[in-house]
């Protein structure tokens, strides 16, 4: 079954929406990026501790727009590929969700 998280025309280039997506056992924290005309979606957990990463509402980018920053230790995250580039845990992996999109909107799987 599909979850609509936003229409295309509310995302802006580095902004971000916040959403929530169930598996058989739980229903996870996840968050949507557009980033260089692309969309990207994680679960909402730092690979250090699992904390959510964004430090105030629908705020997950560094200042300088190029990561996506954990608000606990200050990990960085390459927003195309979730991989940790900085930080504690450096080399790790945001959990990617799958995306598509369908009549002007993104949509997610439940
Ligand atoms: S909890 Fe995210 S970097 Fe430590």
């Amino acid at each position: 079954m599909r979850q609509k998280i936003c229409d295309l025309k509310d995302l802006a280039e580095l902004s971000c929406r916040e959403f929530r997506v169930k598996n058989d056992v739980l229903t996870q924290d996840a968050f949507l990026i557009y980033f260089k005309q692309h969309y990207y979606a994680y679960e909402n957990s730092c690979p250090h501790t699992g904390v959510t990463l964004n430090w105030q509402k629908e705020q997950f980018f560094s200042l300088d727009g190029f990561f996506l920053q954990c608000s606990l230790h200050g990990a960085l995250f390459k927003p195309d590929s979730g991989e940790c580039v900085s930080g504690p845990c450096q080399g790790q992996c945001l959990q990617p969700i799958s995306l598509f999109i369908e009549d002007d909107a993104v949509y997610t799987f439940e």
